[in-house]
């Protein structure tokens, strides 16, 4: 393994020359679960960016610098999710002030955009319009993100961050098989659009493992952001391509769409569990206040009776997650447009009344759970990244262009994709989207407004110190994953590893399904789960988390999903 990292690194190298940065990576080594690093840790979806950013640190960036060049690296090596064309969520602790605080980047409905934007004459959703081609696409956040936060809490030259994607762009970087396979099973729905088939299928042919994959085009892109900050983006060249390609595909986006998108600091979602305080993303993201819900509603029992495989556990977790996924489709919208009861949902009293709805023995017919007082199968293509540096700064990010590949429409001379996260909108009352959730008035489309997330990057302390940090792609799923890695942690004991090794399980309430994840849950497990009403559909493996502990006294150590090709590092 390490010399298999020590070989990529060289060959970033030699493709990136030492111009920028010195990226010798003299000791990387991966880290195993019980190696335990004095200075960082970073976990990220792809090696070549989980290198770049530890040797960063090294060289002196804190957190918040790694994770702007990570977030520009993965557009350029992670083209499925990493992204300049969408937008996303941080989270993040200051090791100085010990503030957590949390950066909303998500993407905003064009001011031209309206409720009935997917529907037809007679009311029915018109197919594919609000995930594939212009009209999918959200006002991208991410550029304007990455910028903010390094205005605020960044210690090296942006032109520097930004450049070494720019360069590894430019010069290319060496495919692997994970990105051969990911290209070549959405070959299809890539070659729809002449700009984004000349990406990655040059002369008709699929990039292959080893080949180099250079992207001039998106270079060219991220040489302006590296130059102009986010007007390199928002403003000039960039922003007029974004508007070309609109008008060609009939997308809605304008440059005062551009020119006004702004990123928003925003109170995270705290809540304590346990001894621990949890820090997750607010609304537009639904995820802290339903991960906070079902944590919340889960507290009480005595977890010493359950192991996490058994049939009581996954119903006990099933039925609080169908009752906070009620809660999501009525009261979860953009908070600038709609009243989110906020501290209402969190509330002890009304979560002990939500809590006697649940029944141990017996799987609950949806149908009979209301949204209190007040989802088709997709693939894991948003993605996660976690950083822990040696002065306490802890960054967690997700961000995403939605569906893999995003809208699968290219921007013009310019070679990034958008993103289709108009799609996340309810676009129609009581209709599903790609992740089968539903919604009403709360997540409707209204121009500005920027739709409900389930992303859920999460940082955890305990006695006011750091704990864990982490998230991961997969739709809806994301909360259920996040609220299950949690508990595996803290209330099952397990490590890392066994932590991400854990079969997972999800119940949204709507569609009324437990979905098992393929292979790891027993015969008997599932007949009893049957036996108390559930209705079983088997998923194949699914997200891909990126976490990392600290321990008490701040050595660290961190984990990539198994399940995919994440790498994690630290020294
Ligand atoms: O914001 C959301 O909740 C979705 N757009 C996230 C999409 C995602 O995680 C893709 N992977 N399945």
């Amino acid at each position: 393994m390490t010399d298999c990292i020590k070989n990529r690194s060289q060959i970033i190298l030699q493709l990136l020359g030492a111009v920028f940065i010195s990226l010798v990576i003299s000791s990387c080594s991966a880290v195993k679960v019980e190696t335990y690093y004095e200075n960082g840790v970073i976990a990220t979806s792809s090696p070549i960016a989980t290198e770049i950013g530890i040797q960063i640190l090294k060289d002196g960036g804190n957190a918040f610098d790694a994770a702007v060049a990570i977030g520009f690296v993965l557009t350029v090596v992670h083209p499925e999710a990493g992204n300049i064309g969408g937008g996303g969520f941080a989270l993040l602790r200051d090791g100085s002030s010990k503030e957590v605080t949390s950066l909303d980047f998500r993407e905003t409905a064009p001011a031209a955009a309206f409720e009935r934007m997917y529907l037809d004459s007679d009311s029915n959703v018109i197919a594919d319009l609000s995930t594939i081609g212009a009209l999918a696409v959200g006002v991208p956040g991410t550029v304007a993100g990455l910028y903010e936060m390094w205005q605020e809490k960044g210690s090296m030259e942006w032109s520097d961050l930004v450049a070494i994607a720019a360069k590894l762009a430019d010069s290319g970087f060496v495919v692997d098989a994970y990105l051969e396979t990911s290209l070549r099973e959405n070959r299809a729905k890539l070659t729809q659009y002449q700009t984004t088939a000349e990406l990655f299928f040059r002369n008709n042919q699929s990039v292959k493992e080893n080949d180099l994959f250079e992207q001039k085009k998106l270079a060219k892109a991220l040489y302006l952001i590296a130059a102009e900050g986010k007007d390199g983006f928002y403003e000039g060249e960039v922003a007029d391509s974004i508007v070309a390609t609109m008008a060609e595909h009939g997308g809605l986006i304008t440059r005062e769409d551009l020119k006004t998108y702004n990123p928003v600091w925003r109170d995270p979602i705290h809540f304590t569990f346990d001894s621990l305080d949890i820090y997750s993303m607010a609304p537009p993201s639904s995820g802290g206040l339903i991960i906070g819900q079902i944590l919340k509603l889960l507290e009480p029992y005595d977890f010493s009776r359950y192991s996490p495989n058994s049939s009581e556990y996954i119903n006990l977790f099933s039925e609080a997650s169908k009752l906070a996924f009620a809660d999501r489709s009525k009261h979860l919208g953009d908070p600038s447009f709609y009243n989110v009861p906020t501290d209402r949902l969190l509330d002890d009293e009304y979560l002990n009344s939500r809590r006697d709805l649940i029944d141990l023995k017996k799987a609950k017919n949806s149908e009979a759970i209301l949204p209190g007082g007040m989802l088709q199968n997709e693939s894991d293509q948003t993605t996660h990244f976690s950083i822990a540096d040696k002065e306490g700064n802890l960054v967690a990010v997700t961000y995403t262009l939605n569906s893999p590949y995003g809208s699968k429409l290219a921007v013009k001379g310019f070679g990034f994709l958008l993103n289709n996260e108009m799609d996340d909108f309810s676009v129609k009352p009581g209709e599903q989207n790609l992740y089968g959730l539903i919604g009403g008035e709360a997540n409707k489309i209204e121009p500005r407004k920027r739709m409900l997330s389930s992303m859920s990057p999460t940082i955890i302390l305990k006695d006011n110190e750091p704990l864990l940090v982490l998230g991961t792609p997969g739709g809806s799923k994301i909360i259920t994953v996040v609220a299950q890695a949690i508990l595996s942690i803290t209330r099952f004991n397990l490590n890392l590893q066994e932590t991400l090794n854990q079969g997972r399980f999800h119940h949204q309430w709507l569609p009324d399904y437990l979905y098992l994840e393929k292979d790891r849950f027993s015969k008997d497990t599932q007949e009893k789960l049957q036996s108390y009403g559930y209705e079983i559909k088997e998923r194949e493996a699914y997200s891909d988390i990126q976490i990392i502990y600290i321990d008490p006294s701040h050595l660290k150590t961190g984990a990539s999903d198994p399940r995919r090709r994440g790498l994690t590092l630290g020294y």
